[in-house]
């Protein structure tokens, strides 16, 4: 991979930022803002409602970017429906799904290490229908087996949710694995792919997962897009999430029948240049190799370990082998608040992110688990574009802010 050209492609990176935060959203590629910006020059009309020119190149657009990246990921066009962010996406699944299928008694299965956006819509969904929402452990460097997974299945297992990858620990969890016990079981997997798509190449028919969320913006993409893969059989079945034009077939005064999918699931006027933005950062993903990519990210979380691995007072968490960190390195500073630590690294031009990184449960597992002294920690997530001589400046800054905050040696 040739990072300097690469590098090239992201103007926001020339000046001088260590961007480390690109799993809270990554930057974006000339490439997509070219896109985007083709789009609103030349073709930003109301796409499917138009007859004339503008917009019906609007709908081919539009249509065009639900094929890209539905090729990306494996799945049929019909299958992709766009929505703002992988949030939406799994909050469509159990507004719709869960909300019309379960009964109760039955068990929602998540585990420790989700994102509050694959908890709280399962928490409310379990609560509406009087489900129960159990809770897979991971173990203390953030792997879940799948010996685990099967542990806590149970045959009133209806919903199996897990993400892809932790955006805490950076660890894959065992998606193809869960997606067979939770079918014999007859049951459904969901996964988050938000994490996960960036650094895995993803196949959601190979995976065997029903449905997939994933966001624009951790891609080279822009904010407010994302996708949810759903299987077929289960999107024809499934009610609307949200009402309102362009989802419909026929409307009454009193009674309404549905768009074929997946505009079904898409009301209102949809993000266009959004939908096209991300399907320029697909396209930009598929010229890299993903494995060198994959090559890459390890090297620099493998670096700066080594870098720190001299320094008692920073605790890393997650696995032992860089490689299983797909890019995130989450630690501490004893006796440093990790906002603390985010703060003085900013001063040096770093950027990471620090807090409970909307996974307050594995904050509360981690304080108990790993010993953390805070419900929080500060990490530092890499990409494709970061560089060697980042990763080694990011370890010298770390090593300094215990004395900059007037600790001895
Ligand atoms: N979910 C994003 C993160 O982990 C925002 O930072």
């Amino acid at each position: 991979m040739n990072i300097e050209a690469i590098r090239k492609d992201f103007p926001i990176l020339s000046d001088g930022t260590v961007y480390f935060d690109n799993a809270a959203t990554h930057q974006r590629c000339v490439q997509v803002l070219d896109a985007m910006r083709d789009f609103s020059e030349h073709y930003n009309a109301n796409p499917m409602r138009g007859l004339y020119k503008w917009s019906v190149e609007a709908t081919e657009r539009y249509e065009s970017a639900r094929h890209t990246v539905a090729s990306f990921i494996g799945c049929r066009d019909s299958e992709l429906i766009f929505v703002r962010n992988a949030t939406e996406a799994l909050n469509l699944v159990a507004y719709s799904y869960a909300l019309s299928t379960l009964s109760e008694g039955d068990e929602i299965l998540i585990s420790v290490l989700e994102h509050h956006s694959n908890l709280l819509p399962w928490q409310m969904a379990a609560k509406a229908k009087g489900a129960a929402l159990k809770f897979i452990e991971p173990r203390p460097d953030g792997v879940i087996t799948v010996d685990m997974i099967e542990a806590a299945l149970s045959p009133k297992t209806k919903i199996l949710a897990l993400t892809q990858l932790s955006n805490v620990m950076g660890t894959a969890t065992p998606l193809k694995e869960a997606a067979e016990l939770i079918h014999a079981k007859g049951g459904i997997l969901v996964a988050d792919g938000a994490q996960g798509l960036p650094h895995l190449e993803t196949d959601v028919k190979a995976i065997g997962c029903d449905f997939y969320a994933f966001s624009g913006h951790k891609l080279p993409g822009p904010m407010g897009i994302g996708g949810l893969y759903g299987r077929e059989e289960l999107l024809e079945k499934m009610p609307p999430f949200l009402r309102g034009g362009e989802m419909i077939e026929y409307v009454t005064r009193d009674s309404a029948t549905y768009a074929e999918l997946p505009h079904k699931f898409e009301a209102g006027t949809v993000n266009a240049s959004g939908a096209v933005g991300m399907a320029a950062a697909v396209e930009y993903m598929k010229k890299l190799d993903r494995k060198e990519l994959e090559e890459h990210e390890t090297k620099l979380i493998s670096l700066i370990m080594k870098e720190t691995a001299d320094d008692p007072h920073i605790k890393v968490y997650g696995p032992e082998d860089p490689a299983e960190h797909h890019g995130i390195f989450t630690f501490n500073i004893e006796g440093v608040h990790p906002h603390d630590v985010a703060g003085v690294l900013d001063e040096d031009r770093i950027a990471v992110r620090a807090g409970h990184h909307c996974a307050q449960p594995l904050m509360e597992y981690m304080q108990k688990e790993c010993g953390m002294e805070f419900r929080a920690t500060a990490r530092a997530s890499v990409s494709f574009y970061n560089t060697e001589e980042e990763a080694v400046r990011f370890a010298a800054a770390l090593k300094k802010i215990r004395g900059y905050m007037g600790y001895g040696a």
